[in-house]
């Protein structure tokens, strides 16, 4: 380990996957063999800085977790402490009680899904480097490609947004390690579709670098269709 691992990974991974519609939480799905869960471990094992991994599955998971977690440090020949914790009900629920497994060493915190195994290195050293800057919230952002409208509950659309003002965020989210804490801290814990969103509710700055489309998230049947093409492709080298 480098003598600056200092980086803490938080990977929520509890979510039940129910628009995937398997028997299996979502994470621990497998594409080609390798649950998505340690497909998402290997890649973080390749970042140098990170020298801690919080996880976050089903409270049921827990044993089948380490053998998942096992698995990607063997085949990444690293090994670092990790802390595998009971997820909740909500995604937020899930990180804040994997923040309790904080350690004093973790400068930063980032928080990455389980369900974007292939997002590139370069993603999450972009990350560490805005850190490293002095910012304290970074997210990774792609263009929106499609036209984005609201739609009211009876199916009609109520307006068109600007388009050139939209991003689609994404994770790793990266935040100074007490920054996160504090915005996890308050009792009456708003539930919130990403980490940032929280700071936004705090009056935080959230700053952004480029994300990748490889960074796509898998949450349906197609996804993980598209998800095993992209892995073979990948290891044909292409
Ligand atoms: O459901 P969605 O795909 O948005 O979830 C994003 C990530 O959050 C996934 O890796 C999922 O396992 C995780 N999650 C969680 N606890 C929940 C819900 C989702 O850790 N209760």
């Amino acid at each position: 380990m480098s003598a600056t691992a200092d980086v803490c990974v938080v990977i929520p991974a509890a979510g039940l996957g129910e628009r995937l519609g398997l028997a299996q939480p979502k994470a621990f799905v497998g594409v080609n063999n390798w649950s998505l869960l340690s497909l998402t471990i290997k890649r973080v094992l390749e970042i140098q800085r990170v020298g801690h991994l919080i996880i976050a599955v089903p409270a049921d998971f827990k044993n089948e977790a380490l053998d998942h977690i096992d698995r990607a440090m063997r085949e990444s020949n690293k090994k670092i402490p990790v802390d595998v914790v009971a997820g909740g009900i909500t995604r937020t629920e899930s990180v804040k009680n994997s923040l309790l497994a904080l350690d004093q060493l973790d400068s930063y915190v980032l928080v990455h899904d389980a369900a974007r195994p292939f997002v590139p290195a370069e993603v999450f050293n972009s990350v560490i480097n805005k850190l490293d800057q002095g910012v304290k919230v970074v997210v990774p952002v792609i263009p929106v490609s499609d036209t984005i409208k609201t739609v009211n509950e009876k199916d009609e659309v109520i307006n068109t947004l600007d388009r050139s003002q939209l991003k689609a965020v994404q994770t790793p989210q990266g935040f100074a390690r007490d920054v996160l804490s504090e915005i996890y801290a308050t009792s009456n814990l708003k539930p919130t579709t990403d980490d940032a969103g929280l700071a936004e509710i705090a009056g935080i700055n959230v700053s952004t670098i480029n994300g990748s489309v490889e960074s796509f998230k898998i949450t349906t049947p197609f996804d993980l269709e598209m998800a095993t093409s992209f892995m073979n492709r990948k290891q044909n080298g292409k």
